[in-house]
């Protein structure tokens, strides 16, 4: 994924790159690879699998390190070896792949609230042990365990089937643990043999987290009530995790540069061992994957989805353009970022009398009540690409005792911009978006100076006026936290969209969760800044991605599992989708930041999660391990591809004809290539009551015409399932690269069962 993978967190990853220089080479062009072994072949001369997996890697090299064996997440090892002795290794008897190790990075106060999980939908999740009984763990950074956060007052005992622990470290004992953070593990051993030992001033050898992205997912998915939490003042109010009488196990697999592969399926191979219920996933490979069979933590998230492990992804932050996403396969939930109704206002003022709202976290010494100074970056600079203020670039003397417009330029560090400013003299900065990278998505960031930025509209008009006014003056007024902004929720920009590229028929991302300037707990390791040498440290931070609304999914999906412990992963992520709203109250589309306009379900999926509904969907759209072994089975996987992921369970039936249309997804994606007909069949289990229910279906275009067959299924008691047929009739005339949109769904007067459909004509 690209470097604007976190959308304001990326900043602090790209310093932590820039300090981190220990990269270490171990010998000639050795590498590490992820190696897939047929366990049902396992001679019997050998007792225990490993035994097997270190003979066979033996058989190719005498010193080769065994980094992990795996036996839950994939079945198989990693291990370092050379490209020549990857290719004997895939010679050996038992040896089914032998992939090169992939490199991943890093992709809450009002949310409950926003969610409709306020007070009033107590009674729909009471406060049962069952609540309590559910373990989120969460693949990313580590913990801070002294955040109030992770308290576990009024937590009952731990729950028996958890089989987790507390892994001591540097400055980690094990007693740090307690009934709300249940475990903490680190796996290291990947990125070492790749980076070299890890530098202990950076990143500890231990949970801790250093970085503050793993304290922020898991207090997000399960953080215990803390009054009061706030971040510099803005956004004061009580914090809570979505599901806060849930448990809590940390398995820390990123470092200072990143995460990788062998690392990630070592922590997916232990949470599946240690009873996790819910893996929270806030990562996405950096290369683009083009195959599920070949994306690492896609593949352990298969063994975990079999386990009835609900999988929570973030969906990338790689958006607005089209195909961005990251974690698209059907077994995953993949989420994209909308905004909460909350916002941080702070104006720039111009001399002509006009005020522009941008958004700031500043807290600090506020301007003097008077307009100052005005210049362009770009105009007191001598470097070509001055006006994005990058160090080094300005000229004190035209900057001293001004505010400065800098341009915000895409991936660079926002902050460290404003210390530029601050250093040539500058007293405030206004930082613009252009219309090539942000549109109108602003971000709100702790800078060290006054700061307004502003989305690409208001930028254009300043730049203007800095430019073309004799004598530009202008000013900063920070306003603090202000609720219920409307419209709202609104898609980020960042939030990557589909089409799906690697299987086109089915839709992604799923839904869209909060994701934008999400307050949650922080490691006390580093300055929200990021900056080494910035001494602030805060209890709280906010910060953006859809790696902060992956884990509000992460939380519903426990609070979901604790009400109907016996819905699948597959049935949670269908009652999320069916009962998900794309519109606001009254009436009108969601809208998509980027554009302005109405998003579509390339960007928002099935709308925004609604959990008060998903309690109650009425019908949902299930799937079993046969299913998705099925939907493998259709697109040709052969033998060796399909055991990768199914670890030798299954196979296709030569004499059956698979489809993708057919996988019971709750949503609807048909990608026009020849034919002008296009058959899906589903089939809705009731777990609503008795009742009757009719279908609806919407076409935005008369080029669509959508038959739904039968119209209306009886339903006599809880768990019948049936099943009905859907033929899309196109047009084929449409250029390739249009799309069109519908719906289908299916109310029998008390609950709509809403899945959304997406054409596209390639
Ligand atoms: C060790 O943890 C404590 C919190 O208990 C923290 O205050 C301290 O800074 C940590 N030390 C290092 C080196 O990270
Ligand atoms: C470890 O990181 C610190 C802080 O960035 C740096 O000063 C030090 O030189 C690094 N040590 C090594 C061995 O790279
Ligand atoms: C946060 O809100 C609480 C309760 O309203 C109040 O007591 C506290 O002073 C507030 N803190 C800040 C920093 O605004
Ligand atoms: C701009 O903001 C200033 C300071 O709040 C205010 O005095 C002024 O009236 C505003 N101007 C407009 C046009 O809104
Ligand atoms: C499956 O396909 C891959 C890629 O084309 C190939 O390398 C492998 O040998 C095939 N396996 C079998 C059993 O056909
Ligand atoms: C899959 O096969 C492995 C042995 O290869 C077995 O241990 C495991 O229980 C099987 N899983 C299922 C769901 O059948």
């Amino acid at each position: 994924m690209s470097s604007s993978f976190l959308s304001s967190t990326a900043s602090f990853f790209i310093v932590l790159l820039y300090l981190a220089s220990c990269h270490v080479s171990d010998g000639a062009q050795q590498a590490t690879y992820i190696v897939h072994m047929a366990k049902a072949q396992m001679p019997s001369t050998f007792d225990h699998h490993s035994l097997w997996y270190d003979s066979s890697l033996r058989s190719v090299s005498d010193s080769a390190e065994m980094l992990y064996t795996y036996n839950n997440a994939i079945h198989g090892f990693s291990t370092r070896l050379t490209p020549e002795e990857a290719d004997s290794l895939m010679t050996q008897p038992g040896v089914i792949s032998v992939q090169p190790e992939q490199q991943y990075e890093l992709h809450t106060t009002r949310t409950p609230q926003f969610l409709g999980l306020d007070l009033h939908s107590a009674a729909l999740f009471p406060e049962t042990s069952a609540a309590s009984d559910i373990v989120i763990g969460v693949l990313d950074t580590g913990v801070w365990p002294e955040s109030k956060s992770f308290s576990d007052e009024g937590y009952g005992p731990i729950p028996s089937t958890w089989k987790g622990e507390c892994e001591a470290g540097t400055n980690f004992t094990a007693s740090l643990c307690n009934r709300k953070l249940v475990g903490a593990r680190f796996f290291v051993q990947g990125y070492e043999a790749d980076n070299g030992k890890i530098n202990e001033t950076v990143t500890l050898r231990s949970p801790r987290d250093e970085d503050g992205h793993g304290t922020h997912t898991a207090s997000t998915a399960a953080g215990s009530v803390v009054e009061g939490a706030n971040f510099l003042g803005f956004a004061n109010g009580t914090a809570r995790g979505i599901a806060h009488r849930a448990r809590v196990a940390v398995y820390k697999v990123c470092w200072e540069n990143g995460c990788v592969s062998s690392d990630i399926l070592a922590g997916i191979d232990k949470a599946i061992d240690d009873n996790v219920n819910v893996l929270s996933i806030s990562l996405g490979s950096k290369n683009k994957v083009t195959d599920y069979y070949k994306h690492h933590t896609t593949i352990g998230a298969f063994s975990a989805m079999e386990k009835g492990i609900f999988v929570s992804c973030a969906a990338g932050n790689s958006g607005p353009s089209p195909s961005s996403l990251s974690n698209e396969a059907p077994w995953l939930t993949t989420v994209g970022a909308g905004t909460l109704d909350r916002d941080f206002p702070a104006l720039a003022i111009l001399g002509n009398g006009n005020n522009y709202t941008g958004v700031s976290l500043f807290k600090g010494v506020a301007l003097p009540a008077k307009l100052l100074p005005f210049v362009y970056a770009g105009s007191a600079s001598n470097a070509a690409d001055g006006k994005f203020c990058f160090l080094g670039t300005l000229i004190p003397e035209k900057v001293k005792g001004k505010i400065v417009l800098c341009d915000r330029g895409s991936g660079s560090n926002t902050i460290l911009k404003g210390l530029v400013v601050r250093a040539a003299g500058g007293l405030g900065m206004i930082l613009a978006n252009t219309a090539e990278e942000d549109g109108e998505e602003a971000t709100a960031e702790p800078h060290f100076l006054p700061t307004t930025s502003v989305g690409q509209k208001a930028g254009d008009i300043i730049r203007h006026y800095v430019l073309t006014d004799p004598n530009p003056t202008a000013s900063i007024l920070i306003q603090g936290t202000l609720l219920n902004i409307q419209p709202s929720p609104v898609v980020a920009a960042f939030s990557s969209r589909g089409p799906n590229s690697i299987t086109p028929n089915i839709l992604k991302p799923d839904f869209i969760a909060p994701g934008v300037n999400i307050l949650a707990a922080w490691t006390g390791a580093i300055s929200p800044t990021g900056f080494f040498f910035d001494p602030l440290r805060v209890e709280f931070n906010i910060i953006s991605g859809t790696s902060m609304s992956c884990p509000h999914v992460s939380g519903l999906a426990a609070l979901l599992k604790s009400v109907h412990p016996e819905w699948s992963p597959a049935a949670i992520r269908s009652a999320l989708m069916t009962t998900a709203y794309n519109t606001y109250k009254d009436g009108k589309p969601i809208l998509d930041i980027a554009t302005g306009k109405p998003s579509t379900p390339f960007e928002h999926g099935a709308g925004h999660v609604s959990p008060t509904r998903a309690i109650n969907p009425g019908l949902i759209y299930d799937l079993t391990t046969e299913d998705y072994i099925d939907f493998l089975c259709a697109l040709n996987y052969n033998s060796s591809q399909l055991i990768i992921l199914s670890r030798g369970n299954h196979t296709c039936d030569s004499s059956k004809t698979y489809s993708v249309a057919d996988l019971n997804y709750p949503s609807f994606a048909v990608n026009v290539h020849g034919s002008n007909t296009y058959k899906y069949t589903r089939t809705v289990t009731n777990v609503g009551g008795a009742g009757s229910y009719s279908v609806k279906v919407t076409s935005e275009t008369t080029a669509v015409n959508i038959l739904v067959e039968p119209t209306v299924l009886n339903f006599k008691e809880v768990n019948e399932k049936k099943s009905y047929a859907v033929t899309f009739t196109v047009d084929l005339s449409k250029p390739s690269g249009s799309n069109s949109f519908g719906s289908i769904d299916w109310s029998d007067g008390k609950h709509v069962v809403a899945s959304p459909v997406a054409i596209s004509w390639t």
